[in-house]
């Protein structure tokens, strides 16, 4: 099957079909994903923290975006790889932007980039857009933004928010982003979003009425205990399952259960 294009992400929007994403970070559970009939996998800057065990996603760097991306483009065979910028690997200058966005689609093998932010980036993807280099945008929460934001809230809920939000979706699609991730935000704004935009809106937290949804990969089969949003519905306890069998596996050596017979060679 051809891998999924930005093409396809207009053509589901236009025929009512949601947008399946999810993020992932190594080749094994790209393949799983990518098995699944996922449409596009989002190697996220999240990595920072469900992967390597970080406060938050501002310390994640560009190489290690490269090592992790990769990975996942190494292992599908049809979903669309799509490569996270991590902070400041953009914000400092649009040509910054150009050359990063460029090392993922030149090194890595992703299709697009995502940018977190709003009109303060709308000068970047569209220097992007005019390298080649298709853009994802993300505005609502942005992760990268913690620490103007306060913390992990809910965005664009008073009327003032809410109206900037929906500015900065139009300057975003004028701009010529592919698709926009709506994070965290009352389901009725991104419902309103969605109707007027041309591009597709993929959601996180963002209600039920977007093009498409994503979830973090280690939230979706319980593999990130330190806590769990609202937003999140986990599948599977990968957790537990992980332990029952590291468990069982400790236990059968200092028995000597194993190896047995049928593990050894004679
Ligand atoms: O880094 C990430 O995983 C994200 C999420 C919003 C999916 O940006």
């Amino acid at each position: 099957m051809p891998n999924f294009t930005i093409q396809d992400f207009l053509k589901k929007k236009k025929e009512g079909k949601k947008i399946t994403l999810i993020t992932a970070y190594d080749y094994p559970f790209a393949r799983i994903v990518d098995e699944a009939g996922i449409d596009a996998v989002l190697v996220g800057d999240s990595l920072g923290m469900v992967v390597q065990g970080l406060e938050n996603t501002l310390p994640v760097t560009m190489d290690e975006m490269l090592y992790h991306t990769k990975m996942v483009a190494r292992a599908v065979r049809s979903a669309m790889v799509i490569g996270d910028m991590p902070f400041m690997s953009y914000q400092t200058s649009i040509s910054d932007a150009v050359k990063n966005a460029g090392r993922f689609l030149k090194e890595a093998g992703a299709a697009a980039v995502k940018l977190e932010g709003g009109a303060e980036i709308a000068e970047h993807i569209r220097a992007l857009i005019k390298s080649d280099i298709p853009v994802m945008a993300h505005i609502g929460l942005t992760p990268q933004s913690i620490h103007r934001m306060g913390g992990y809230k809910v965005q664009g809920k008073t009327d003032e928010a809410a109206k900037k939000l929906i500015e900065e979706a139009h300057i975003i699609e004028d701009a010529g982003a592919f698709s926009l991730l709506l994070e965290a935000i009352p389901l009725g704004l991104a419902e309103k979003i969605t109707g007027e935009l041309s591009i597709p809106t993929i959601g996180i937290g963002a209600g039920p009425h977007c093009d498409g949804q994503i979830l973090v990969l280690h939230d979706v089969i319980g593999l990130f205990e330190r806590f769990v949003p609202k937003f999140v519905k986990q599948y599977a306890n990968m957790k537990e399952e992980a332990l029952k069998a590291i468990i069982l596996y400790r236990e059968e050596i200092e028995k000597g259960i194993f190896p047995s017979d049928e593990h050894s060679f004679k």
